[in-house]
């Protein structure tokens, strides 16, 4: 079964649900977080600049240990230029420049800058469990995940399940979310293990972390 945490709680915009689900919980899945139009529009560029070969094998670990390891994550990956958005990019990198704004100003996580990339999940593809937070690294504070996908169905795969951690959650965790178009899924790093299910149709998002200064 599908769950999702989305809750109405009578905020007027998604960035005061945001947040309050961040403090409330540590997770936030927003539905509609961008619109039909401006998903569409990041997704094509997307998927061109994929026909054109600009992504690659996604590699595990960092610095002098990244590595290959299809048998963890075979997803092809594009890292964004957020110094150099395409028009149909800023729109959306706009709106996180603001969600950091208020996560900063509520939870006091000193949020320095944001890095992402697109991923691509080929039919077959996933991501075993892990968290965001490189051992030796503290600058992954919070993940934000944004669907690219149009129609996505639960017999499609690709779901990203969702553990509980060394904290208590009041979650009903496990958890799993369908990658849907539109859909941006928010959390603290460190606190969630998560994996991408094998997906069986091509499964696109822009994934990226609000990192602290090293
Ligand atoms: C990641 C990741 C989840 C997803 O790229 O680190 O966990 O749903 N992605 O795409
Ligand atoms: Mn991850």
């Amino acid at each position: 079964m599908i769950q999702t945490v989305t809750t109405d709680n009578g905020s007027s915009n998604k960035f005061d649900r945001i947040v309050s689900d961040l403090i409330e919980t540590g997770l936030s899945i927003c539905d509609d977080f961008l619109s039909p139009l401006l998903v569409a529009s990041i997704s094509r560029e997307a998927h061109e600049l994929y026909n054109e070969g600009a992504f690659r094998h996604a590699r595990v670990g960092r610095g002098a240990s990244m590595q290959l390891r299809p048998e963890i994550r075979n997803d092809r990956v594009l890292w964004l230029e957020s110094e150099k958005p395409t028009a149909v990019q800023l729109p959306y990198l706009l709106d996180l420049e603001t969600l950091r704004r208020e996560i900063n100003r509520n939870l006091y996580l000193g949020l320095f800058e944001f890095e992402g990339h697109f991923a691509l999940y080929p039919p077959g593809a996933s991501y075993d469990i892990h968290y965001d937070r490189f051992i030796g690294s503290m600058q992954r504070v919070v993940t934000c995940i944004l669907y690219l996908n149009q129609e996505w169905q639960e017999e499609d795969g690709g779901a990203l399940k969702i553990y509980e951690g060394n904290d208590a959650s009041d979650l009903p965790l496990p958890m799993q979310i369908l990658p849907l178009g539109g859909r941006l899924v928010t959390f603290i790093s460190e606190r969630f293990p998560h994996e991408v299910l094998p997906s069986r149709r091509d499964r696109l998002s822009l994934t990226g972390w609000f990192r602290i200064r090293s």
